[in-house]
């Protein structure tokens, strides 16, 4: 049975492997570590028999969760995880406080458009070649009324 735990330091190590595979600007551990002692960053692991299949991440900044990352491991997904990691993290959004999510994608990346567009997000801007690596442009994404 998969279970959404928030994260521990014995799963650093699996949940930064989970953002290299994933991410063309993949996170440090040394990053994630600092981010998991930000008071505004909240994030729910995956795991199953102790094994981390993937992650979730957000900020909270008043009323607005801004999710950072989502990622499950490549061998694991299109099975719900994706969903059930981001009903988790909306769910602890509104239990914190939050009123209305924001998330920025990449253009090309259609999958994660797709769960988030599932969910109720939708398109507010672009940022014109927001991403270092390659110039891609981001699409900004708003789900409003997180409470109803
Ligand atoms: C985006 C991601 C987290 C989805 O995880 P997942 O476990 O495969 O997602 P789920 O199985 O829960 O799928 C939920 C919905 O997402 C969408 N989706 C997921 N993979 C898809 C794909 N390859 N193509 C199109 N839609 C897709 C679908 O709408 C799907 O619903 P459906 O099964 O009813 O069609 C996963 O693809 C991933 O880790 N990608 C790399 C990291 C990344 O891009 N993160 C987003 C950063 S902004």
């Amino acid at each position: 049975m998969v279970e959404l735990l928030k994260p521990a330091e014995a799963h650093l190590e699996e949940l930064t492997a989970i953002d290299k595979v994933s991410s063309s600007l993949p996170w440090s551990k040394n990053l994630f570590s600092k981010d998991f002692n930000n008071p505004a960053a909240h994030y729910l692991v995956a795991v199953e028999s102790g094994k981390v299949l993937g992650f979730a991440g957000f900020w909270l900044l008043q009323d607005e969760m801004n999710v950072v990352n989502i990622a499950v491991l490549p061998e694991e997904r299109r099975k719900g995880l994706g969903e059930k990691l981001l009903k988790g993290i909306l769910d602890l959004g509104v239990s914190l406080g939050a009123d209305f999510a924001t998330l920025e994608v990449r253009a090309g990346n259609i999958p994660a458009q797709a769960l988030y567009g599932k969910f109720g997000f939708h398109m507010i801007a672009m940022r014109k070649k927001y991403y270092a690596d390659n110039g891609e442009d981001a699409v900004v994404m708003i789900k409003n009324q997180l409470k109803q």
